[in-house]
C-alpha cells in the first residue's frame, strides 16, 4: 500500500525574542506567574517584515534542503494557518509563488492550533489517493497580530513562529513497521465556540479582530479531548503507550502537557517540550517541535512518534507516523 514518509524537516523563527520579563511593564504579571503557570520562558515576535508567508517559505525551504528536494519536486503545499496574509488568495498560494513553483497546487487549512495535525491528515489522503506524490505540509503563525495587548490572560501566552514537514509517497507492507503516516484521529465541536475565538472576521464585524479566551475553560477540556483522541489512534494502530519512541505534544501549556502525558502512560522522558522556548504558535507548535527535536538527533528514522494538538473550535487530533 502507498504510505506517506517524511522525507524532510524545517523551521523559522522571528529575529526578535521577547522574554517574559518584557511583559513586565506593559501589563500587571511576572515572570515567575507566566513560567509557574505554562511553562513558557520566551517566545519570538514577528517584525513588519515578517509574515506567515515569510516564515512560512522560510520553514518550507530549510524542509527542502532537508530532505535533497527543490520546489519543482512538490505537487501540493497545505498550509495550516490562523493568521493568514490576506483574507484572500491563500497564503499557501503565496508561499507557492515564493518558492518559484509554477505547477502544482496550494491551499490553506483553519482548524486553529490543531492545524498541522489536520494538515498532515489531509496531505496524507492526498498522496494515498494518488493526487500528489510529495507534499510540502507547512504550520505557519502570526499570533502577535492577533493578540490584545493589553490583556495579560491572553498575550503572555503565544507567540510566532513556522514549521515545515515534507511528505512523500513510499510502498509500505500495511503493518505498523511501515515508515510513514500510520494512523489519526480527528475531531471537533463547534459548541465550544466562545471559549476561544477572535472577536472579528470578514462576514461579522470586517475586520481582523483579537483573540478572546476563558483559559480555565479550555484547560479543563484539554486533557480529556487530548487522551481521548490518542486512545482511538493507539487502538486503531493496535499500539500501547509503551511502543512509542516520541510523543510531541501542541505547545501551549506544560501544565496540560504533562497532566496528559501522565493520564496515558508516556513516559517523562519520550516527551518533547518546547513551549518554553516558543510558547504557544497554534499550527506551527507541533512542526517546530518536531523541527528542534529531529535537528538535536532525538528523532530518528524508524522512530515511532505520536502527534497530537487541542485549539480553537474546538479541534483536537492526533496523527501516528513511523519516522
Ligand atoms: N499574570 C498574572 N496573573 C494573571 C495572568 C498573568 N499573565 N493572567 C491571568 N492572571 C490571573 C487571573 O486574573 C486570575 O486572577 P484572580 O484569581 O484574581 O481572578 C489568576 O491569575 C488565575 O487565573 P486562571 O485563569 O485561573 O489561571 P490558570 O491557572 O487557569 O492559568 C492559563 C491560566 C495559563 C491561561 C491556563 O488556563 C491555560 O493554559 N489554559 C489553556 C490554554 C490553552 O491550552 N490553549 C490551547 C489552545 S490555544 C488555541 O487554540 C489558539
Amino acid at each position: 500500500m502507498i504510505r506517506s514518509a517524511v522525507r524532510g524537516t524545517g523551521a523559522a523563527l522571528p529575529r526578535r525574542i521577547m522574554k517574559n520579563a518584557d511583559f513586565e511593564g506593559m501589563v500587571e504579571t511576572s515572570d515567575e506567574w507566566i513560567a509557574q503557570r505554562t511553562g513558557i520562558r520566551q517566545r519570538h515576535i514577528a517584525a513588519d517584515d515578517e509574515t506567515t508567508a515569510s516564515l512560512g517559505e522560510a520553514a518550507a525551504r530549510v524542509a527542502l534542503a532537508d530532505a535533497g528536494l527543490t520546489p519543482d519536486d512538490i505537487d501540493l503545499i497545505v498550509l495550516a494557518t490562523s493568521t493568514p496574509n490576506n483574507t484572500f488568495p491563500a497564503t499557501a498560494v503565496e508561499i507557492q509563488n515564493r518558492l518559484g513553483m509554477q505547477h502544482g497546487f496550494a491551499f490553506d487549512m483553519q482548524a486553529v492550533c490543531s492545524g498541522f495535525v489536520y494538515a498532515v491528515t489531509t496531505a496524507d489522503l492526498y498522496i494515498r489517493g494518488g493526487l500528489a506524490k510529495r507534499v510540502l505540509v507547512i504550520g505557519s503563525e502570526t499570533f502577535s497580530r492577533i493578540l490584545d495587548w493589553s490583556d495579560r490572560s491572553t498575550c503572555v501566552l503565544f507567540g510566532d513562529g513556522a514549521g515545515a514537514v515534507v511528505l512523500e509517497a513510499g510502498e509500505g507492507a500495511g503493518t505498523i513497521a511501515d515508515r510513514g503516516v500510520l494512523a489519526a484521529s480527528l475531531r471537533s465541536d463547534g459548541a465550544h465556540k466562545e471559549k476561544l475565538f477572535v472577536d472579528g472576521g470578514p462576514s461579522t464585524t470586517g475586520t481582523v479582530g483579537h483573540l478572546r479566551m476563558e483559559g480555565r475553560e479550555v484547560f479543563k477540556h484539554a486533557v480529556g479531548m487530548i487522551t481521548d483522541v490518542i486512545e482511538t489512534t493507539f487502538s486503531a494502530a493496535g499500539i500501547t503507550a509503551d511502543d512509542l519512541d516520541w510523543f510531541v505534544p501542541h505547545q501551549a501549556n506544560k501544565r496540560i502537557i504533562d497532566a496528559s502525558a501522565k493520564k496515558l502512560g508516556i513516559a517523562e522522558q519520550k516527551v518533547v517540550v518546547t513551549v518554553d522556548l516558543h510558547g504557544n504558535t497554534s499550527a506551527a507548535s507541533v512542526p517546530l517541535a518536531l523541527s528542534v527535536a529531529v535537528a538535536d538527533g532525538r528523532i530518528k528514522k524508524g522512530d515511532l512518534v505520536l502527534l497530537e494538538a487541542m485549539g480553537g473550535g474546538f479541534t483536537w487530533g492526533a496523527v501516528l507516523v513511523r519516522w
